[in-house]
């Protein structure tokens, strides 16, 4: 899966079974986390791209209407296809 995180315009390739933090750290980007279970909310970002997430725990700190408004937890969710992310703060250690 492609991902893109905005607004900085970094792309990488999601290789099945990583969750977007976990491919994103393989690609070299630094994105804010911290429990990398999906409780504290460090992680929280807005996705857009219209592809789903699968989490993997079963009750990620994100509200039923969160989630309807796009807001995900990437250090829990695996994407199902292209997306992107919009997170401020991502840095690249490449650059
Ligand atoms: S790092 Fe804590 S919820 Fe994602």
């Amino acid at each position: 899966m492609k991902i893109r995180i905005e607004p900085a315009g970094f792309e990488f390739e999601a290789a099945p079974g990583r969750t977007l933090l976990q491919a994103a750290e393989d690609a070299g980007l630094e994105i804010p986390a911290s429990c990398r279970n999906g409780t504290c909310r460090t992680c929280l970002c807005r996705a857009s791209g219209g592809a789903a997430v699968r989490y993997r725990v079963e009750w990620p700190g994100v509200s039923l209407d969160e989630k309807d408004e796009g807001w995900i937890l990437p250090c829990v969710a695996e994407p199902l296809g292209d997306m992107t992310l919009h997170i401020p703060y991502a840095l690249s250690l490449f650059d």
